[in-house]
Parts: structure tokens; sequence; C-alpha cells
């Protein structure tokens, strides 16, 4: 059995667990913390090290992928929309390696939970171009093409219409804060995915984060002309992307200058 532990930092929650890397299977029960108020660094860093703690018991030696919820250049956070601006340009996981004295992988959390669904979930040996949306305190984004992540899409952030940073109308904590009913929010995510459909032309969207349990509810009520399916990994995504990104190596190459363009994450990508 191949182990390794995912570390899952939201803007509301921060979750963590062992996991098979082969099967996808959690291994130990999830950790879960609420995200310090402020979501600044070294309330952060605690957090995550009271976690692993826990679960060291299990695993003194297994990687550890950590995924966050902002833009991650060459280990720099560059973008911080739901936890403190000091992540800005912060040398985030020198600041966790430092902190937990060990070697992390650290990725956006987006990116994780879609990885995570192209090698366990719903986006497996899905043959073209796939988006991943995950609906929480945010909207994060993946795109995965014949399971290559392309990382650090933004699609959370995109201007429609008059509504500027798509995400402040139509995330799960808007509808939550705003108590919009089903349909209501089903009417932001129609113009939301509508919009994508003609900017991407995908195969298949997939949508992620906690909501997604209540999938019924609102997907039945869109009427998109690509398929649109709940993530199979619900909430564990994001833990299960970051563990097997520690394990397969985010693969960024950090020394060419075009490090942002694709992670080499998967043999079985054809070249094109
Ligand atoms: C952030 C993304 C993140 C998403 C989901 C957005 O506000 O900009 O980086 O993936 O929230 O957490």
């Amino acid at each position: 059995m191949v182990q390794a532990i995912g570390i899952d930092i939201g803007g509301t929650g921060i979750k963590g667990g062992l996991v098979d890397i082969q099967s996808g299977e959690m291994l130990s029960e999830r950790i879960k913390r609420s995200t310090p108020e402020g979501g600044e660094p070294d309330d952060i860093v605690d957090v995550v090290r009271s976690i692993l703690g826990e679960l060291d018991e299990h695993a003194a030696d297994a990687p550890i992928g950590v995924c966050f919820p902002a833009v991650v250049r060459n280990g720099r956070t560059m973008s911080a929309a739901n936890v403190s601006k000091r992540w800005i340009g912060l040398a985030a996981e020198q600041l966790f390696e430092r902190a937990l004295a060990r070697d992390i992988t650290f990725v956006n959390d987006a990116d994780a939970a879609g990885y995570a669904e192209s090698e366990f979930g719903a986006a497996k040996d899905v043959d073209g171009l796939v988006l991943m949306t995950t609906l929480g305190t945010g909207i994060g984004s993946a795109i995965i093409y014949r399971n290559l992540l392309v990382p650090n899409a933004e699609l959370g952030h995109i201007d429609i219409g008059s509504k500027h940073d798509y995400e402040k109308y139509a995330s799960n904590l808007v509808r939550e804060k705003k108590e919009l009913s089903w349909k209501k929010w089903a009417d932001l995510l129609q113009t939301y995915y509508e919009t994508l459909e003609r900017l991407f032309s995908p195969d298949l969207f997939i949508v992620g984060g906690g909501v997604s349990k209540h999938a019924d509810e609102f997907l039945p009520l869109l009427n998109l002309d690509t398929p649109i399916v709940p993530a199979q990994l619900r909430n564990n995504a994001g833990i299960l992307g970051a563990a097997a990104l520690a394990l397969h190596g985010s693969g960024e190459r950090r020394t060419e200058g075009a490090e942002h363009l694709v992670r080499e994450t998967n043999e079985r990508a054809p070249s094109v």
C-alpha cells in the first residue's frame, strides 16, 4: 500500500487525512478544524501542525501534500481571495516546511480536487476537456485535458456582464449568506456555466465542494449542452488530490521560465 498525507486548507475549514494513493481511499478518519479568523499565515500553519501531529501517529514518514485557496507559483502564494492578504507573494511552501520540519508539496486547492477527480473520480479516463469547479467559500477551478492538469486557472474570478468577480455572486457561501433558494442560485450558476461553456467548449463539467452532496437540488435545474456531474470524491477531493500530488510530484518545472504552463502530472497523457 502506498500512503500519503493530504491537507486541504480552505477559507472556512482545514481538513487532513492519510490516504491510500493506489485506491484513493481514506486510511484515517478525516480531521477537521475551522480556519482561524482572519486566515493569517502563522495561525494557519499552527492548525496544520496540530492536524499533522494527530495524523503522524499513523504515518511519520508519509509524503505530505498541502493545498491552499490561492494561485501557487514556485511554492509562493500569489493571491488571497478568502484569506489574509499577507499570503500574497509569501514563500508559503517554505514557511510550512520550516514550521513542520518536513518537505511538502504545495498546490492550489481546486487543482488538487481536479487532480483527485482525474485519478480516482468523475474525470478518470474522460477523453477530452474537463472543467472542475468547486463551489465553496469561493469558486475554484481546475482545467484537465486528457488527465493532464493545467494549473492555476482562476475561473471563479471572471466578470460576467456587470458582475465583477463572479464568485462574489455565486459561491456557496453567498448562497448561504443571502439564503438564496436553490432556484435563485441555479439561475446564477446557469449564467456562470453557460459562459464557461462558450469560452472553453468543455466535454464535461464536474461540480465539487461540500454543497455537491446536495447536487440533486440544483444540477437538474441547469440547462447546458455540456454534461455536468457532481464530484465523486465529494469533500475529500482536496485531501486526496494533495496527497496524490505529494507522491506523484506536482511536476512543476521550476527553472525554465515556463513553470506555470503545464505540470507533467500524468504519464497517461498522449503527446499532442
Ligand atoms: C481562489 C482560488 C481557490 C478558490 C476555491 C478562490 O477565491 O482565488 O485560488 O481555488 O477560491 O477555494
